[in-house]
């Protein structure tokens, strides 16, 4: 049984698959009409969600499965001190297939643990977002015809922002790609990403403008700063506008590069932006519906019934340190194990197997 935590569960040639499915389904949506009809679908959203929770129920709806769930935390046990692993061992034996969403890193791996049917992450904090991506790839592929020898420029908050960070570990595998990250200081990618695509030998640069980048760009891809991420308000209000997408400023840009964005949008790309025919946001969010299909059938037609355990690794270890990400699900489980594997820096560089955070200890 496969879950999908992060988009590298999936390898090129199940995305190359998928891909595929999602083109039939939109040539000849009725074929696929009754294709799950005796299955169910949870959808357990402990945070806030319009395009996610609705492509997905949309999606299970037009394969002909039923849904389960809730949108709202308020609604559902958590309020009461539930824990996610025991809200995952009693839904599971409900349904056969949960997309989850939490504002906690690292809640869908500890659900891995625990369940009996797949997990699809469907965003968990600032770490990582799986079917966006899948979304974004079949904008990319349509758009672009290739994923290869493509210059991608990421906009806004590369460090919250968990669309950003699955993208990246994507198109990461592709050759030719180039990446150009486009932020201020605050808001720059996690250390640790930006080592691990350095170390794959592609390359990077780093911007703090727009329009000087954006004339280099294939692909650009804006983002919203995670207000709901910061810690403090002030900090979110200096950020936020720094880099505006605006009519002059596509006006810098090749002709075929497409503009991308996961919504929702607060103000980073003006709405007269919306009738460029470059602007791919919403067609965006519409191919997020396909590719959902194309996974719900893939994970449900190949569930052999064997569990994932993804605590069983060789090279993890115990460490009396906790997780220092306040964002870390180990805050709010505390009898979670805080478990570290090695970086690939070594020397004394651990991150935590649920956030990703790094530790140094001397
Ligand atoms: C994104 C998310 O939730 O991370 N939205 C989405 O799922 N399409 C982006 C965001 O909230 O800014």
């Amino acid at each position: 049984m496969k879950n999908v935590l992060n988009i590298l569960d999936l390898s090129v040639e199940e995305i190359d698959q998928l891909i595929a499915t999602a083109e039939d389904i939109i040539k000849d949506p009725i074929k696929y009409s009754e294709k799950c009809k005796n299955y169910q679908l949870a959808t357990l959203f402990f945070e806030p969600s319009t395009r996610t929770r609705l492509s997905f129920e949309s999606a299970m709806l037009a394969l002909g499965g039923k849904v389960i769930g809730f949108s709202d935390p308020n609604s559902c046990s958590a309020t009461k001190g539930e824990s996610v692993a025991d809200t995952i061992s009693v839904v599971s034996g409900y349904v056969d297939i949960i997309a989850m969403r939490h504002p906690k890193e690292g809640a869908p791996l500890v659900a891995s643990s625990r369940t009996l049917v797949p997990i699809i992450n469907a965003g968990d904090g600032g770490h990582y977002h799986p079917t966006q991506t899948l979304a974004d790839l079949l904008t990319i592929h349509k758009e672009k015809g290739r994923f290869e020898n493509l210059t991608i420029g990421l906009c806004g908050d590369l460090k919250f922002g968990r669309t950003v960070h699955s993208l990246i570990e994507a198109m990461s595998r592709y050759t030719g790609v180039k990446f150009v990250l486009i932020s201020p200081e605050e808001l720059k990618l996690p250390t640790l990403i930006e080592k691990d695509i350095e170390s794959k030998g592609i390359s990077i640069e780093r911007s703090n403008s727009l329009e000087e980048s954006i004339g280099k760009l294939d692909i650009l891809y804006m983002t919203r700063v995670q207000k709901e991420r910061f810690e403090s308000e002030e900090e979110y209000y200096r950020l936020k506008d720094l880099f505006i997408l605006t009519e002059d400023k596509m006006k810098l840009a090749k002709p075929d590069m497409i503009v991308l964005h996961p919504l929702p949008r607060v103000n980073e790309i003006s709405t007269a932006v919306d009738s460029d025919k470059r602007a791919c946001y919403f067609k965006q969010a519409h191919y997020g519906r396909y590719m959902r299909m194309a996974l719900i059938m893939k994970l449900l037609f190949e569930n052999d019934g064997t569990r994932e355990d993804r605590f069983d690794v060789k090279d993890k270890i115990a460490l009396k340190y906790k997780c220092s990400n306040p964002h870390c699900i180990t805050t709010t489980e505390p009898e979670l194990q805080n478990l570290f594997v090695p970086t690939n820096e070594g020397d004394g560089e651990y991150k935590c197997i649920y956030c990703d955070t790094k530790i140094l200890i001397k």
